[in-house]
C-alpha cells in the first residue's frame, strides 16, 4: 500500500480513465491545430497542472504538431480549501508569446477565477490565439464563466485530491483523483 491509502474515502476518476481522456483531448487538440503556424505553446499552470502537462504534452506530441512548454505559477487558493478570489502571479512567463498559438493547460476549473484572470492576462500579450484545456471542471462551482474549449471530466463540487490536486500541498502525487476522508480535514 501507499502512505495515502488510508486517507482516501473513494476514487472518483481512475488512472485508466485519466489516461484515456488525456489521449482523447490530445487527439482533439492535434486535429484543431494541425496547421498551426509555429506549433503550439503550452502554458502549464503550476503547480496543480504539472501531472496533466507532462502526460498531455507527450500524448499531443505523438499525434499533433510540435509544442513548446512554458510554466506560470499563480495561486488563488493559498493553503485553504476555498478560493480566496485573489489571483497572484508567483512565476511569470519566461518568453514573448506574441503571434503564438497558446493553449493553457490546467488541472481543474473550479470557480473559474484563476482561468478567467489568466486568459485576460495572456490575451493582453497579443498571441495569435488562446484556448484552454482543463482535465477537470466542477460545473456547480462556477462563479465566472470561462470559455474552456477542451474539458476532460465534469465532477461534483467536493474537495478532491490527486493527479496534481492538493490539500495543503499534499496528495499531488496520488495517481488518481479521490475524495479525502473528513477526518483528514479535522486533523489540520
Ligand atoms: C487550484 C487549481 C486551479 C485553480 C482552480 O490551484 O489547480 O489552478 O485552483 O480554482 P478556481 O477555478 O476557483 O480559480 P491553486 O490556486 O490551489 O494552486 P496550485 O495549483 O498550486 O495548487
Ligand atoms: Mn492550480
Ligand atoms: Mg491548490
Amino acid at each position: 500500500g501507499s502512505w495515502y491509502d488510508a486517507d482516501i474515502d473513494r476514487v472518483i476518476i481512475s488512472e485508466e480513465q485519466i489516461r484515456e481522456k488525456t489521449e482523447e483531448l490530445a487527439k482533439q487538440v492535434a486535429a484543431d491545430y494541425a496547421d498551426a503556424e509555429g506549433g503550439i505553446l503550452l502554458v502549464c499552470v503550476l503547480k496543480g497542472a504539472v501531472m496533466f502537462m507532462a502526460d498531455f504534452a507527450r500524448a499531443l506530441g505523438r499525434q499533433g504538431p510540435s509544442s513548446e512548454m512554458e510554466f506560470m505559477a499563480v495561486s488563488s487558493y493559498g493553503s485553504g480549501t476555498t478560493s480566496s478570489g485573489v489571483v497572484r502571479i508567483l512565476k511569470d512567463l519566461d518568453r514573448d508569446i506574441t503571434g503564438r498559438h497558446v493553449v493553457i493547460v490546467e488541472d481543474i476549473v473550479d470557480s473559474g477565477l484563476t482561468l478567467s484572470w489568466l486568459m485576460k492576462y495572456l490575451q493582453s500579450r497579443q498571441p495569435e490565439s488562446v484556448e484552454v484545456v482543463a482535465l477537470f471542471r466542477k460545473p456547480d462551482a462556477i462563479k465566472v464563466p470561462v470559455p474552456t474549449k477542451y474539458v476532460g471530466f465534469d465532477i461534483p463540487s467536493e474537495f478532491v485530491v490527486g493527479y496534481g490536486l492538493d490539500f495543503s500541498e499534499r496528495y499531488r502525487e496520488v495517481p488518481y483523483v479521490g475524495v479525502l476522508k473528513p477526518e483528514v480535514y479535522a486533523r489540520s
